[in-house]
């Protein structure tokens, strides 16, 4: 089992770090953060993400995974060093590389054996071989370094399942001697392994996760046109979804894909298309109607209500979906943001992610730790996340415990049969009201 080294303890890292001890490596974790270091000696994960915790004790226990702050020793010596740091947005819409560069200078300034850097961070296609040429121009020793790039497809609120149970594992390389090192490093996982060059496997990262918004936002449009004219989008998907080629997947109609990747990921290869001279239009549409989409709730509402002005508002759902607390690019944040500026009082439930929204709402919203607490005496309700508690919630609660039982549900968590007797005034994304 080779000697590993994951640099970014954030979900791609950690997961990663964490499934490559579990099937058998000796992983160490870097990062620059103390706190985060600290926490994970401890067996703590610094996010939410369901059964991580219980994997961490258990290879830190049996000896096979470490933490810490001290990359210098550890890139020394290490076979193969992951880079999974984040790689946010830059105000253009391109990819920020500033983690990643500053993981290659690391690296560059600290291995004192040969080994592989394997680029797991999202990054536009020919990032890898820019880090390669900037890791060998600044290599302190005389060592032979290879970049591969091995993008990951893990979601969050799955990472564990989707990392140790992968769709698949893509892995691009530029030599024999790199695909033979990874292909060793992902023999113990059992799952099918696709080859191919580094920059095929960069774009089949991008090209995924813009499929899936697309494939969001094309059902978000239809689901749009079937209020129109009086069409049930879950009965017009049913019937898309027989046909093999669709599938079933990934056609929940709703306000709008968020998260860390989908928003940033689309509006990378945009760019990145746009540098190359090329328009790529499909894209830009799944970007212009997921934009416009994340209000399709408010705007319902405006129908009922002029204005929030004064309004007692009942949120259920805060997080950019159920699974996690992270709240980037949430649809709930512009929304928020619309019915405080307007004056509207917002008394706001989530299982999970009320501790991240008071550092970004502190004073502004009353937290509430149950659903019947945050409908008590409200005139209207939005639900921006389709978690299980709200999904499997009493239905009758809204009209015993709101003023009057308006109901903006943004992810269709209720069946229209269920909510038709309720005594509630319900609308939804794509069915009748
Ligand atoms: C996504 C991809 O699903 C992963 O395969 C990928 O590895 C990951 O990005 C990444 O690049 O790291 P994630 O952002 O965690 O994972 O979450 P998803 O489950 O894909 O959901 C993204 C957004 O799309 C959420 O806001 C969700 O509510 C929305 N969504 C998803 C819909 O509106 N409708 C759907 O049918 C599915």
């Amino acid at each position: 089992m080779s000697n590993i080294t994951v640099a970014g303890t954030g979900y791609v890292g950690l997961v990663t770090g964490v499934c490559l001890a579990e099937v058998g490596h000796q992983v160490t974790c870097v990062d620059n953060n103390d706190e985060k270091i600290n926490l994970l000696r401890q067996g703590i994960s610094p996010i939410y993400e369901p059964g991580l915790d219980e994997l961490i004790v258990k290879n830190t226990e049996n000896g096979k995974l470490d933490f810490t702050t001290d990359y210098q020793s550890v890139y020394a010596h290490s076979d193969v060093i992951f880079i999974g740091v984040g790689t946010p947005e830059n105000e253009d819409g391109s990819a920020n590389l500033n983690y990643v560069f500053t993981v290659a200078k690391e690296i560059a300034e600290s291995v004192e054996q040969d080994c592989l850097v394997v680029v797991k961070s999202t990054v536009p296609i020919g990032t890898n071989d820019r880090v390669e040429a900037y890791i060998k121009a600044h290599l302190k020793h005389n060592v032979k370094i290879e970049v591969a790039s091995n993008p990951e497809f893990l979601a969050q609120g799955t990472a564990v399942r989707d990392t140790l149970y992968a769709s698949r594992i893509v892995i691009g390389t530029e030599s024999d001697e790199a695909k033979q090192i990874l292909m060793d490093v992902y023999e113990p996982f059992k799952l099918p392994i696709l080859a191919m060059n580094r920059r095929s496997a960069e774009m089949v990262k991008y090209a995924s996760n813009d499929f899936l918004a697309l494939k969001i936002s094309f059902i978000n449009d239809i689901a749009n046109l079937c209020e129109k004219v009086g069409a049930n989008i879950e009965d017009v998907t049913n019937g898309m979804s027989y046909d093999e080629r669709i599938g079933n997947r990934f056609l929940n109609p709703g306000i709008g894909y968020g998260g860390s990747c989908f928003p940033k990921d689309t509006k990378a290869l945009h760019w990145l298309a746009e540098e190359e001279g090329y328009i790529l239009r499909t894209v830009k549409a799944a970007i212009d109607v997921n934009e416009k989409q994340k209000y399709a709730l408010i705007k319902k509402a405006r129908n009922d209500f002029p204005t929030f002005n004064e309004k007692k508002v009942a949120v259920l759902g805060l997080t950019f979906k159920p699974g996690t607390d992270d709240l980037r690019e949430a649809p709930s944040i512009p929304n928020i943001r619309l019915l405080l500026n307007e004056g509207a009082h917002i008394q706001a439930f989530d299982p999970v992610g009320i501790e991240n929204y008071k550092k970004l709402f502190p004073d502004q919203i009353s937290y509430k730790h149950s659903i019947e607490e945050a409908l008590e005496d409200a005139e209207l309700c939005f639900i921006f996340t389709e978690w299980p508690e709200i999904k499997e919630m009493d239905l009758g609660l809204f009209k015993e415990k709101m003023k009057t039982p308006y109901i903006y549900d943004g992810r269709n968590c209720f069946s229209l049969y269920e909510i038709q007797n309720k005594g509630v005034n319900y609308h939804s994304i794509g069915r009748p009201s």
